[in-house]
Protein backbone atom coordinates (compact mmCIF):
# COMPACT_ATOMS: atom_id res chain seq x y z
CA UNK A 1 0.00 0.00 0.00
CA UNK A 2 1.36 3.00 -0.62
CA UNK A 3 -0.29 6.15 0.37
CA UNK A 4 -1.04 9.21 -2.60
CA UNK A 5 -2.23 12.83 -1.08
CA UNK A 6 -3.38 15.69 -3.12
CA UNK A 7 -3.60 19.06 -1.88
CA UNK A 8 -4.87 21.99 -3.42
CA UNK A 9 -6.53 25.55 -3.18
CA UNK A 10 -9.35 26.65 -5.32
CA UNK A 11 -11.10 30.18 -5.10
CA UNK A 12 -13.65 29.77 -7.37
CA UNK A 13 -13.77 25.45 -7.53
CA UNK A 14 -12.53 25.29 -10.74
CA UNK A 15 -8.57 23.40 -9.71
CA UNK A 16 -11.06 21.37 -6.96
CA UNK A 17 -12.41 20.13 -10.45
CA UNK A 18 -8.87 19.27 -11.66
CA UNK A 19 -8.10 18.12 -8.17
CA UNK A 20 -10.78 15.53 -8.14
CA UNK A 21 -9.70 14.26 -11.25
CA UNK A 22 -5.95 13.63 -10.00
CA UNK A 23 -7.42 11.53 -7.54
CA UNK A 24 -9.68 9.34 -9.21
CA UNK A 25 -6.42 8.59 -11.44
CA UNK A 26 -4.21 7.53 -8.08
CA UNK A 27 -7.16 6.10 -6.94
CA UNK A 28 -8.04 3.84 -9.96
CA UNK A 29 -4.38 2.19 -9.07
CA UNK A 30 -4.91 -1.08 -7.01
CA UNK A 31 -3.06 -0.61 -3.74
CA UNK A 32 -2.84 3.12 -3.32
CA UNK A 33 -4.97 5.24 -0.82
CA UNK A 34 -5.68 8.30 -1.29
CA UNK A 35 -6.10 12.05 0.65
CA UNK A 36 -7.57 14.72 -0.76
CA UNK A 37 -6.99 17.72 1.04
CA UNK A 38 -8.16 21.86 0.89
CA UNK A 39 -6.47 24.19 2.05
CA UNK A 40 -9.76 25.95 3.31
CA UNK A 41 -9.48 29.91 3.97
CA UNK A 42 -10.08 28.94 7.84
CA UNK A 43 -6.84 27.12 7.67
CA UNK A 44 -5.32 30.77 7.18
CA UNK A 45 -4.66 33.34 10.30
CA UNK A 46 -2.83 36.30 9.73
CA UNK A 47 -1.91 35.09 6.57
CA UNK A 48 -0.43 31.79 8.07
CA UNK A 49 -1.28 28.69 7.32
CA UNK A 50 -2.27 26.80 10.75
CA UNK A 51 -3.20 22.77 10.03
CA UNK A 52 -0.17 21.14 11.33
CA UNK A 53 -3.27 18.10 10.83
CA UNK A 54 -2.38 18.84 7.15
CA UNK A 55 1.28 19.08 7.49
CA UNK A 56 1.61 15.87 9.41
CA UNK A 57 -0.79 13.63 7.14
CA UNK A 58 2.15 14.92 4.25
CA UNK A 59 4.62 13.91 6.49
CA UNK A 60 3.07 10.57 6.22
CA UNK A 61 2.35 10.48 2.42
CA UNK A 62 4.84 8.59 0.20
CA UNK A 63 3.91 11.18 -2.80
CA UNK A 64 2.29 14.39 -2.58
CA UNK A 65 1.04 15.97 -5.69
CA UNK A 66 0.39 20.06 -5.84
CA UNK A 67 -2.60 22.19 -6.80
CA UNK A 68 -3.37 25.61 -7.13
CA UNK A 69 -4.88 28.06 -9.62
CA UNK A 70 -2.71 30.51 -11.50
CA UNK A 71 -3.42 33.86 -9.81
CA UNK A 72 -1.08 37.03 -11.53
CA UNK A 73 1.50 34.41 -12.89
CA UNK A 74 1.83 32.31 -9.88
CA UNK A 75 -0.04 29.52 -7.62
CA UNK A 76 -2.44 31.60 -5.72
CA UNK A 77 -1.36 32.76 -2.44
CA UNK A 78 -3.24 31.25 -0.04
CA UNK A 79 -1.13 27.95 -1.63
CA UNK A 80 1.95 29.84 -0.75
CA UNK A 81 1.01 30.44 3.09
CA UNK A 82 0.59 26.51 2.67
CA UNK A 83 3.75 25.93 1.28
CA UNK A 84 5.61 28.29 4.03
CA UNK A 85 4.38 26.20 7.04
CA UNK A 86 5.93 22.94 5.45
CA UNK A 87 9.00 24.60 6.97
CA UNK A 88 9.23 22.52 9.64
CA UNK A 89 8.70 19.12 7.54
CA UNK A 90 11.73 20.88 5.13
CA UNK A 91 14.48 21.47 8.24
CA UNK A 92 13.56 17.74 9.16
CA UNK A 93 13.78 16.92 5.73
CA UNK A 94 10.76 14.76 6.36
CA UNK A 95 9.63 14.76 2.56
CA UNK A 96 12.89 14.03 1.16
CA UNK A 97 13.01 11.01 -1.88
CA UNK A 98 9.12 11.44 -1.68
CA UNK A 99 7.33 11.89 -5.21
CA UNK A 100 5.94 14.86 -6.41
CA UNK A 101 4.00 16.06 -8.87
CA UNK A 102 1.81 19.29 -9.99
CA UNK A 103 -1.09 20.87 -11.57
CA UNK A 104 -2.48 24.09 -12.38
CA UNK A 105 -5.40 26.01 -14.12
CA UNK A 106 -5.76 29.71 -15.44
CA UNK A 107 -8.06 31.43 -17.57
CA UNK A 108 -5.74 32.13 -20.52
CA UNK A 109 -4.30 29.72 -22.85
CA UNK A 110 -0.89 30.11 -21.15
CA UNK A 111 -1.92 32.63 -18.71
CA UNK A 112 1.81 32.09 -17.09
CA UNK A 113 0.78 28.47 -15.74
CA UNK A 114 4.28 27.57 -16.06
CA UNK A 115 4.97 29.64 -13.13
CA UNK A 116 3.12 27.95 -11.42
CA UNK A 117 4.56 25.07 -11.97
CA UNK A 118 7.89 26.01 -11.94
CA UNK A 119 7.10 27.36 -8.34
CA UNK A 120 5.79 23.66 -7.33
CA UNK A 121 9.19 21.95 -8.84
CA UNK A 122 11.28 24.66 -7.01
CA UNK A 123 9.18 23.74 -3.49
CA UNK A 124 9.30 20.26 -4.08
CA UNK A 125 13.72 20.29 -4.77
CA UNK A 126 13.59 22.14 -1.47
CA UNK A 127 12.19 19.30 0.21
CA UNK A 128 14.56 16.78 -1.33
CA UNK A 129 11.54 14.89 -3.01
CA UNK A 130 11.83 13.48 -6.94
CA UNK A 131 9.43 15.47 -9.65
CA UNK A 132 7.46 13.32 -11.66
CA UNK A 133 6.49 15.05 -14.90
CA UNK A 134 3.17 14.93 -16.62
CA UNK A 135 4.64 11.54 -19.12
CA UNK A 136 1.88 12.02 -21.26
CA UNK A 137 2.69 13.34 -25.62
CA UNK A 138 0.63 16.50 -26.64
CA UNK A 139 -2.61 15.71 -29.39
CA UNK A 140 -3.61 12.86 -28.74
CA UNK A 141 -7.02 11.99 -30.17
CA UNK A 142 -8.79 11.79 -26.56
CA UNK A 143 -7.53 15.89 -25.78
CA UNK A 144 -4.92 14.19 -23.52
CA UNK A 145 -2.60 17.29 -22.47
CA UNK A 146 -3.65 19.31 -25.31
CA UNK A 147 -2.43 22.18 -23.51
CA UNK A 148 1.16 20.81 -24.16
CA UNK A 149 2.48 20.50 -20.79
CA UNK A 150 5.63 18.53 -19.83
CA UNK A 151 6.36 19.52 -16.29
CA UNK A 152 2.20 18.49 -14.73
CA UNK A 153 -0.90 18.87 -16.29
CA UNK A 154 -1.97 22.22 -17.23
CA UNK A 155 -5.81 22.75 -17.42
CA UNK A 156 -7.94 26.19 -18.72
CA UNK A 157 -11.18 27.90 -17.15
CA UNK A 158 -12.04 31.43 -16.82
CA UNK A 159 -15.58 32.54 -15.80
CA UNK A 160 -17.33 29.35 -16.86
CA UNK A 161 -19.34 27.13 -14.74
CA UNK A 162 -16.93 24.36 -12.62
CA UNK A 163 -19.31 22.02 -14.55
CA UNK A 164 -18.00 22.84 -18.15
CA UNK A 165 -14.57 23.74 -17.24
CA UNK A 166 -12.37 22.56 -16.78
CA UNK A 167 -13.28 19.90 -19.81
CA UNK A 168 -13.65 16.52 -20.21
CA UNK A 169 -9.64 16.70 -21.62
CA UNK A 170 -8.37 18.64 -18.79
CA UNK A 171 -9.75 16.23 -16.67
CA UNK A 172 -8.26 13.37 -17.93
CA UNK A 173 -4.98 14.51 -18.59
CA UNK A 174 -5.55 14.98 -15.12
CA UNK A 175 -6.58 11.36 -14.34
CA UNK A 176 -3.19 10.47 -16.13
CA UNK A 177 -1.08 12.81 -13.88
CA UNK A 178 -2.68 10.81 -10.99
CA UNK A 179 -2.19 7.20 -12.10
CA UNK A 180 1.28 8.18 -13.11
CA UNK A 181 2.38 8.99 -9.89
CA UNK A 182 0.24 5.94 -8.16
CA UNK A 183 2.23 3.74 -10.08
CA UNK A 184 5.48 5.07 -9.36
CA UNK A 185 4.61 5.42 -5.58
CA UNK A 186 3.73 2.04 -5.43
CA UNK A 187 7.28 0.91 -7.66
CA UNK A 188 9.22 3.19 -4.98
CA UNK A 189 7.22 1.25 -2.26
C1 LIG B 1 -6.71 37.02 -8.36
C2 LIG B 1 -6.75 36.26 -9.66
C3 LIG B 1 -5.63 36.26 -10.45
C4 LIG B 1 -5.62 35.56 -11.65
N1 LIG B 1 -4.49 35.55 -12.41
C5 LIG B 1 -4.48 34.87 -13.57
C6 LIG B 1 -3.29 34.81 -14.35
O1 LIG B 1 -2.22 35.31 -13.98
N2 LIG B 1 -3.35 34.16 -15.54
C7 LIG B 1 -4.52 33.60 -16.01
O2 LIG B 1 -4.53 33.08 -17.12
N3 LIG B 1 -5.64 33.59 -15.25
C8 LIG B 1 -5.64 34.20 -14.05
N4 LIG B 1 -6.77 34.17 -13.26
C9 LIG B 1 -7.90 33.30 -13.65
C10 LIG B 1 -7.89 31.99 -12.85
O3 LIG B 1 -6.62 31.36 -12.93
C11 LIG B 1 -8.94 31.03 -13.37
O4 LIG B 1 -10.21 31.61 -13.34
C12 LIG B 1 -8.96 29.72 -12.60
O5 LIG B 1 -9.80 28.81 -13.27
C13 LIG B 1 -9.45 29.91 -11.18
O6 LIG B 1 -9.40 28.67 -10.49
P1 LIG B 1 -10.26 28.44 -9.17
O7 LIG B 1 -11.72 28.43 -9.61
O8 LIG B 1 -9.85 27.11 -8.63
O9 LIG B 1 -9.97 29.56 -8.25
C14 LIG B 1 -6.79 34.86 -12.08
C15 LIG B 1 -7.93 34.89 -11.25
C16 LIG B 1 -7.92 35.56 -10.06
C17 LIG B 1 -9.14 35.54 -9.18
Amino acid sequence: MAIVSIIYFSGAGHTEKLAEAVKKGAASISGISTNLISIKGDDILNGRYINEAVISQLDESDAIIFGAPTYMSGPAAQFKAFADATVGSWFNQKWKDKLAAGFTISGAPSGDKQGTLQFFQSFAMSHSMLWVSLGELPGQPDGVNRLGSWGGAMALASQEPTDVAPNAEDKLTGEKLGARVAGLALKMK
